[in-house]
């Protein structure tokens, strides 16, 4: 038995961002970063809500702190809103998830809720029901989940996307492709899962690289903001695996980006998972012919399954290489001996991370440390 739930009304498109005049608010919370509050975006929100009263909160900084997410309940508390509008990157969204949530307990929530407008393709946060937040004493991070967490609405106009540079696109997109990865061979997968899946692996795989290459081509970054939040209403509903739990490790250890650590643990992750002698009824495991079907849905051709599930493997390198990512967490910039002799401590993390258990695998904390010596 299985459950799938979407919560978040979606609006799509160019000049989609129309739709925040539509929500009736007369008090907003704008929660944002300091970039983004001085762009031609932070105007056309303006615009768009001219009738109501804004308040800016624009102190987000990159992997949200307690601390941080606190001064964002107290400017909650001082505008009492009627609307949060999330802008910006997932930690934006994570930050007014975390805020609305606290206002939510104190019986204090927004009467139109939260409007989320995504300004990467990446996280998928836009639709998800939960908020990652960095404790400082100790530092680590901490997931707060909660059904009633997934935003009101989520708002993906491509044209607020048009100014992330091409490393921070091409970072994003390959959180995305592991998001549609996992999602389709982890252990709770299921029909509806599978299919925001498929068709994010499809538009990723086809748009990524112009993304990348020529950010102003509103028709790729519109698929690949359809495409993010496709993955994540898929990976909402299933889970993920062992490539996110080697990057939550590895990003708490040596704080590189996400989406970089995912793209090159993903096709070692993948290999491991297929299995090299595990047949199932096409000769192959059960999770190989699941990447074989994705390779095929991407025009990959091979002899035989195997191959074509190798195949895939291959094309995630070759994506990931045609956007400027280095093939190797050394290649990243991370110390090579600081990186062996943590080995054994991001082995025992990663085997407890919450994503672990849904990897169509289990692994050994040796196989988790085999798997980082290979990215290496
Ligand atoms: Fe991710």
């Amino acid at each position: 038995m299985t459950r799938f739930r979407i919560a978040t009304t979606i609006h799509q498109g160019k000049d989609s961002l129309a739709h925040l005049a539509e929500i009736g608010a007369t008090d907003v919370l704008v929660v944002t970063d300091p970039f983004l509050a001085t762009t031609p975006v932070m105007d056309s929100v303006r615009k768009y809500l001219a009738g109501a009263r804004l308040t800016v909160f624009s102190e987000v900084e990159p992997d949200p702190t307690v601390t941080q997410i606190s001064r964002g309940v107290e400017a909650y508390l001082n505008a009492d809103p009627d609307t949060v509008v999330a802008l910006g990157g997932g930690s934006a969204l994570d930050t007014a998830k975390a805020i609305c949530k606290v206002a939510q307990q104190h019986n204090d929530a927004p009467a139109h809720g939260l409007v989320a407008i995504p300004s990467t393709s990446g996280s998928g946060s836009e639709v998800t029901s939960f908020a990652v937040v960095t404790s400082e004493h100790p530092q680590r991070k901490v997931a707060l989940v909660s059904d009633d967490m997934a935003p009101a609405m989520a708002i993906l106009d491509p044209v607020v996307t048009r100014t992330l540079p091409p490393s921070l696109t091409g970072d994003t997109g390959m959180d995305a492709v592991t998001h549609a990865l996992e999602a389709y061979v982890c252990t709770a997968r299921n029909d509806f899962s599978d299919a925001f899946a498929e068709k994010a692996c499809q538009l990723i795989f086809q748009n990524l690289e112009t993304a990348v290459h020529d950010g102003q081509d509103l028709a790729a970054r519109e698929r690949m903001h359809n495409a993010s939040t496709m993955a994540a209403m898929a990976f909402e509903n299933s889970g993920l695996g062992i490539t996110h739990s080697l990057a939550h490790a590895l990003g708490g250890a040596f704080h590189k980006p996400h989406g970089r650590l995912n793209a090159v643990l993903l096709p070692v992750v993948m290999e491991f998972n297929a299995g090299p002698v595990t047949y199932g009824p096409h000769g192959i495991s059960e999770v190989a012919d699941r990447y074989a079907h994705i390779a095929h849905l991407l025009g990959l051709q091979a002899a035989t399954r195997r191959n074509l599930a190798l195949a895939l493997c291959a094309e995630v390198r070759r994506l990931r290489t045609a956007i400027g990512i280095p093939d190797s967490l050394t290649g990243l910039g991370i110390d090579r001996h600081e990186l062996a002799a943590a080995i054994p401590d991001l082995a025992a993390t990663a085997m407890q991370d919450t994503c672990t258990p849904f990897n169509p695998v289990q692994p050994s904390q040796e196989h988790l440390a085999e798997l980082l010596r290979k990215a290496s």
